[in-house]
Formats: structure tokens, C-alpha cells, sequence
């Protein structure tokens, strides 16, 4: 089948031509979806009424191998018994709201600092799909960030200077910015990883920042200059220029590239109102030849 895409926000995401994913299986139609995901790096699906068997059956199909490691995952376990169907939401175990003090909570929280999926550790994550499976009655959006066009928007001398730099990106560190506490066995299991700070794409050679809320401290340089550089290529990239922000409807299914945007969750009243989406996501291991 023809697939269009019709796009969102200036630089990038784009919304799909109604399809229903869960039928998807032939090669046409995939690689058609992923030259998508290449040219607009964030795809909004209308209308995808996913089991989890399916969600994580189809995000398999599309992109391979499924992470287990991102975000909320390292810190404790998920109440569905999977690591690679990551609750993107403000429920506990029992199904009722977690309390404001709740560590989970506090997780889910940090989701609203602009960040890519997993940027703590290697592979990060490439692929991230989130289906929306129970929203609350006032906004709760999603909001991006093209990295490509922040990239090209830069003076030509500050990406000539960019060349080659190594970030160190660590949980530990997005989260003891927000208060978090981490004890010496987690600080362990969680070291952090080191990726290059401007990545190519391999499959359209276009540049783009690799930036998070995790990205602690660029290697090659003295601690103070490498901070302040990673802020200032914050703001740049965050600008509203580059954002695209999603509002979510029932059953939408929202597939972004972490190698080429960022995200945050914009807040809410999460006191008050539930909020559940389940994410799967997939390792940036080099790809095989599709066959
Ligand atoms: C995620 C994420 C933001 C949101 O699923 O990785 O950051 O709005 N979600 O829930
Ligand atoms: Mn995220």
C-alpha cells in the first residue's frame, strides 16, 4: 500500500495516512514507514488500538531488537513483568494513582527534562514507540525536538569546533539534578556511557546533536567548559523553531528517532488524573540488511 505522511511542524514529524499497523507484515509498506521515520524522525499514528503482544510484536517487525534498559526500567521493576514494555505511566501495581512522594512517580517525572531514550547506556535506544492507552481529560503532551535542524542552524565555526567531542551521559546525573539520591550499589549498576556528541545517520548521512538531560560532561574537556557548552546547545536546540508538540488522542501511537530528536513530557495535574501509555523501544545496534 502508499503511504503518506502529512507533515506537522517546520523542520520535521509528520502525520500517517490511516493504517493499521497491527496488519503490517510486508516489506513494501515497512520500509516505506521507515523512510519516513528517516526524512521526518517523529511519525504520528492515528487510531492504533494495540494489545502489548502486539505493540511489542510490531515494534520487533519494524526495528529488531527491543531495549530493556531505558529509564524507569534501571531503577525498578515495571509492573507488567516485561522490561521491554516500558510503563509510561502514573499507576502503580494495584492500578490506582502513585502518591507524590512515590519513586516511580518521581521517575516518571523526570521524563519532563528534554532528553533521548536510554542515552545512559550502550546502545542507547533508537526507536521509540509510544501507544496511548488511557489519557486524562486536560492536556498532557508530548513535545519534540528536531536535532538535525538544530544542528544545520549552527555558525559554521561552531560545528567545526563540535567535531570529534565525546559526552558522558548518566541517569545518575539527569536525576540527582532533580534531588534524586542513589545509593552506592546503584551508582554501580548504573556508570553511565560515552557517545559522540554530533552523530550521522547512517542511512541519509544527515548530521544531528546527540543531546539529553543525561548528557553530564564532554570528555575532551575540563568539567566547567564542557557543562556550559552542553547547556548553551540546549537552548539552541530547544528553541520553539525546532519543536513540534503532540497532543495526544485516544489510541494514538507515536514513533520517534532518539539518534536525531529529543523529547519531554509537559506537566500536568498527575495527582489528580491517571495518564497510561506503554513504550517499547529498540537497541541502535547497526542494522542488518533488511531482507
Ligand atoms: C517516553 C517519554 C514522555 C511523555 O515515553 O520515553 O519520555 O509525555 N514520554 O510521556
Ligand atoms: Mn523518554
Amino acid at each position: 500500500m502508499t503511504v503518506r505522511f502529512r507533515q506537522l511542524a517546520t523542520h520535521f514529524a509528520a502525520e500517517v495516512s490511516p493504517i493499521d499497523l497491527r496488519q503490517v507484515h510486508d516489506r513494501d509498506t515497512l520500509e516505506q514507514l521507515r523512510a519516513g521515520m528517516d526524512r521526518y524522525a517523529v511519525l504520528v499514528f492515528r487510531d492504533q488500538p494495540f494489545t502489548d503482544a502486539e505493540q511489542l510484536d510490531f515494534a520487533q517487525r519494524f526495528d529488531g531488537t527491543l531495549h530493556a534498559q531505558t529509564s524507569a526500567a534501571v531503577l525498578a521493576k515495571n509492573r507488567f513483568g516485561n522490561e521491554a514494555l516500558t510503563d509510561i505511566s502514573n499507576v502503580g501495581a494495584d492500578g490506582r494513582i502513585l502518591p507524590g512522594n512515590d519513586r516511580r512517580r518521581m521517575s516518571g517525572i523526570s521524563n519532563r527534562l528534554w532528553h533521548t531514550d536510554a542515552s545512559f547506556v550502550d546502545p542507547p535506544g533508537r526507536y521509540s514507540m509510544l501507544s496511548a492507552r488511557v489519557l486524562p481529560p486536560v492536556r498532557a503532551d508530548t513535545e519534540f525536538a528536531d536535532m538535525r535542524a538544530a544542528y544545520d542552524a549552527l555558525p559554521e565555526d561552531t560545528r567545526a569546533s563540535l567535531e570529534g567531542l565525546r559526552v558522558h551521559h548518566s541517569i545518575v546525573y539527569s536525576r540527582e539534578v532533580l534531588g534524586f539520591e542513589f545509593d552506592d550499589a546503584e551508582r554501580a549498576r548504573l556508570p553511565g556511557a560515552v557517545h559522540p556528541l554530533v552523530r550521522t545517520l547512517p542511512s541519509t548521512g544527515r548530521r544531528s546533536l546527540y543531546l539529553a538531560s543525561h548528557a553530564a560532561r564532554v570528555v575532551d574537556w575540563p568539567l566547567p567548559e564542557g557543562r556550559l557548552l552542553l547547556r548553551d546547545l540546549m537552548e539552541h536546540a530547544t528553541r520553539a523553531e525546532f519543536t513540534y508538540r503532540h497532543e495526544w488522542q485516544p489510541r494514538d501511537f507515536v514513533i520517534w528517532d532518539n539518534r536525531t530528536t529529543m523529547h519531554r513530557a509537559r506537566p500536568f495535574d498527575d495527582r489528580t488524573h491517571r495518564r497510561e501509555l506503554r513504550r517499547t523501544t529498540t537497541l541502535d545496534l547497526p542494522l542488518p540488511a533488511r531482507a
